[in-house]
């Protein structure tokens, strides 16, 4: 997977909890990359080493991880990374999550070896989303907090839950939506 997602890790870590932490989750998962290229690829594995440690130095559960990872990565890393692709996909969480499939496909246009995720929205009553997500990584629990990442960026807080899951046996993760 590109480098975006690792970096945003390290960032997370370094911003909330220090330096040293962050050299610790390092060392325990085993990874030697002192900064990540975003562009560049990095195993998948390296990746799931990195969450499990930080949960493990954190002392929070994995899932835990993974979901604050999205909320930071949306409100504190895309904003300075992507301000033109969110510009791009609208002024409202509805529209970001419409969008998201053409801003994936803009973004990794130029990057050959990129297989990004899909999603798809339904809109329902009282405002409700259902939220569709179709990838062979697994990631649910960080899509949850990319979707509560972008209610707070909008200033619109949004609840999530997951209603269907990959990891469960379902056929894909579906997320039920709702404005707070
Ligand atoms: C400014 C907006 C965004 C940019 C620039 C962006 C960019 C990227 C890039 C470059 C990757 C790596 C793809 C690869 O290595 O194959 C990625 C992966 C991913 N993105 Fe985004 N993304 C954006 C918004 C979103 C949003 C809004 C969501 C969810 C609601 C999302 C969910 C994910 C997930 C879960 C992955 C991990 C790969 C997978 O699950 O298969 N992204 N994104």
């Amino acid at each position: 997977m590109k480098g975006v997602i690792n970096k945003g890790i390290q960032e997370m870590v370094v911003s909330r909890f220090g330096h040293e932490t962050w050299e610790a989750v390092r060392r325990r998962a085993g990874v030697e990359e002192e900064f990540f290229l975003l562009t560049e690829d990095y195993p998948d594995e390296g990746t799931e080493k990195l969450v499990q440690a930080a949960a493990l130095v954190l002392d929070l559960p994995v899932e835990g991880v993974m979901v604050e990872f999205g909320r930071y990565w949306f409100t504190h890393v895309a904003p300075v990374l992507y301000p033109t692709y969110i510009a791009l996909a609208g002024s409202s969480p509805v529209e970001m999550l419409k969008n998201v499939d053409r801003i994936h496909r803009l973004v990794t246009r130029n990057l050959p070896s990129a297989s990004p995720p899909s999603f798809q929205v339904e809109e329902g009553e009282d405002g409700m989303l259902r939220f569709h997500y179709y990838s062979t990584r697994g990631l649910c629990p960080v899509v949850r907090g990319v979707v509560e990442g972008i209610g707070e960026y909008f200033g619109k807080p949004l609840a999530v839950t997951e209603v269907e899951c990959a990891l469960q046996g379902d056929h894909h993760c579906v997320f039920e939506v709702f404005p707070r």
